[in-house]
């Protein structure tokens, strides 16, 4: 589904250059639950980007859904991205003269999709945004235009979602729903998720965590993390049990 080798991407940074990739290879199954951990700067975004084409990685191998995008033009990036992939950036990266419900459809209306009306309703509707449908997203507080992006990378049913840092703006509660029903779309319509957070707790429901660091890439499995839970808050320990990077693609 993805198939990732020697990814590199450097950026000048001053006199020097930073790899933000590093020699990142992995493979993630289709239907697969990624979460990705790592302190900031070390190449989250990055990864996602390159995933998505929105970026092109200076040397390595990426194919996405049989896609082998380091061949590819960026007119032709763009249009594998609208076809296969829904993203849901840092940076919510909503139209701000379309309404919530315009925005959401968008994506399909870019690749000539039907649009269904109830199928729009049942994502706000679990999303909690259902009676923000026909406003402007710039009034939305920033937790509910979160979920309006969510809503629109979730709507567009695409093969792989990507999102970064997609609970940032919500209360643990909301976080919390927002994953469990990302996990349960995921589940139902076999999509591929890479989810991007600073929130260990999420990583429990993960089926593999990648973990960043300086550009790098380390793999461990969700049974490398031991649950704590103290019945009011949940807290998950690294049991150390990182595979060495290097050994990502097994
Ligand atoms: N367009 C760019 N030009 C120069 N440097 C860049 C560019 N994009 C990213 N970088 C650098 O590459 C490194 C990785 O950036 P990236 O955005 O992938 O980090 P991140 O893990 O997503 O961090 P955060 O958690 O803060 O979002 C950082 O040091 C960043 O400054
Ligand atoms: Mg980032």
């Amino acid at each position: 589904m993805i198939k990732a080798h020697g990814l590199r991407k450097l950026y000048a940074n001053g006199d020097n250059t930073l790899a933000a990739l590093d020699e990142v290879s992995f493979e993630v199954e289709r239907g697969e639950f990624i979460v990705i951990l790592g302190a900031s700067g070390s190449g989250k975004t990055t990864l996602l980007n390159v995933i998505s084409g929105l970026e092109k990685a200076d040397r390595g191998y990426i194919d996405v859904d049989g896609v082998e995008l380091q061949t590819l033009s960026e007119e032709e990036r763009t249009r594998f991205r609208r076809e296969h992939v829904g993203i849901i950036f840092q940076k919510f990266n909503l139209i701000p003269e379309l309404s919530v419900f315009d925005n959401i459809i968008l994506p399909s209306r870019l690749v000539n999709r039907d649009v269904r009306e109830e199928e729009v309703l049942e994502i706000v509707d679990e999303l909690g945004i259902r009676e923000k449908l026909f406003l402007m997203p710039g009034i939305l507080s920033g937790g509910e235009q979160q979920r309006v992006a969510i809503a629109r990378a979730l709507y567009t049913r695409p093969s792989v979602i990507l999102a970064d840092e997609p609970t940032g703006n919500l209360d643990s509660k909301n976080g919390e729903d927002v994953i469990r029903l990302m996990k349960s779309l995921g589940e139902r319509y076999h999509q591929t998720i890479l989810l991007v957070t600073h929130d260990e707790r999420i990583a429990r429901v993960a089926d593999r965590i990648f973990h960043m660091k300086d550009g790098k890439l380390s793999i461990s499995d969700r049974e490398a993390f031991s649950v704590i839970d103290n019945g009011e808050d949940v807290v998950m320990k690294e049991a150390g049990k990182l595979s060495a990077p290097g050994r990502a693609l097994s």
